[in-house]
């Protein structure tokens, strides 16, 4: 059974060749690479939103390098070790991108877990599928998941946006939420580059309403590249890339090894 709902009525799909129909007969087909399509045409607010080709490739070809493994690694052993007690675990990435962390979570989860993620950009879900076959991916919006109320044991939240009142209805009483967010010192000595007086990040943030915060935990390690391209990767995924000018960039560049930090929070959120 799809672990989706009906995005227009909230009813059940039943599959049929290659379209899932809910009870009240509303239609999505199944995309070749396996993903589902569930965001209402009405609900987007530009032709293509969430993060271009551009962008997701540039993220796929960093995170391929190996330079945020650590993180990976790190909620992968967070995530095993927050469900060992339960059966058949279900886990929601909500604003998964092209895929990496679900992947490195699905390693390491029992054949039983049912997992999906959802973007509410195309071109991410459709990369993210064609490459990770285990994994239920849907096209939707994190502030309207087309899944039942109370069907997560642990949800996932990495440098994505997220309504409250959505984590509260998706997520099973003592389920999990976990995020990410980049902590004071994250890519510390890029930001120096660009702006004269760095702000940092915050080092902690509040638990969402209907949540306690269980664990915080602070990942800091030194990312060494050696290739320029790979650089060029990182700094076109942030949200500064935009604000290196050529002669920053060129200063940058003319360094040809790059030692950067990398500071991440990480949050673990019980639900009431
Ligand atoms: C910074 S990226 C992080 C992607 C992934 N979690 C990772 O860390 O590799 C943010 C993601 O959120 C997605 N996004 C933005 N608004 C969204 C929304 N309303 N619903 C779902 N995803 C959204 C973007 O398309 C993008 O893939
Ligand atoms: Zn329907």
């Amino acid at each position: 059974m799809s672990p989706f709902i009906c995005p227009l009525c909230r009813s059940h799909f039943t599959q049929k060749h290659n379209t899932q129909i809910c009870e009240n007969n509303h239609h999505f087909d199944i995309a070749k690479e396996g993903y589902l399509n569930l965001l209402p045409v009405n609900a987007k607010n530009s032709k293509n939103p969430g993060d271009n080709k551009e962008m997701m490739m540039a993220r796929r070809a960093f995170l391929d390098s190996g330079g945020y493994l650590p993180l990976a690694e790190k909620l992968s052993a967070l995530i095993s070790q927050y469900l060992a007690k339960t059966n058949a675990p279900t886990l929601l990435d909500l604003g998964c991108g092209e895929g990496y962390y679900t992947s490195h979570i699905e390693q390491v989860l029992s054949d039983s877990a049912t997992i999906t993620a959802l973007d509410i950009s195309k071109v991410a879900i459709r990369y993210a599928a064609k490459r990770y076959k285990k994994i239920n991916f849907c096209v939707a919006s994190a502030y309207d998941v087309p899944m039942t109320d109370k069907s997560i044991d642990a949800l996932i939240r990495i440098y994505a946006p997220s309504l409250d009142s959505e984590l509260q209805r998706l997520i099973k009483p003592s389920g999990f939420l976990i995020t990410v967010t980049p902590a004071p010192r994250h890519l510390l000595e890029l930001r120096e580059k660009i702006y004269d007086q760095v702000n940092e990040h915050g080092s902690e943030n509040d638990a969402p309403q209907g949540f306690t915060k269980i664990e915080q935990i602070n990942l800091n390690y030194p990312m060494r590249i050696n290739n320029e391209q790979i650089l060029k990767d990182l700094i076109q995924m942030t949200p500064f890339a935009w604000k290196f000018n050529e002669q920053k960039m060129l200063s940058l560049l003319a360094e040809k090894t790059w030692q950067i930090e990398c500071d991440f929070n990480i949050e673990i959120y019980q639900k009431d």
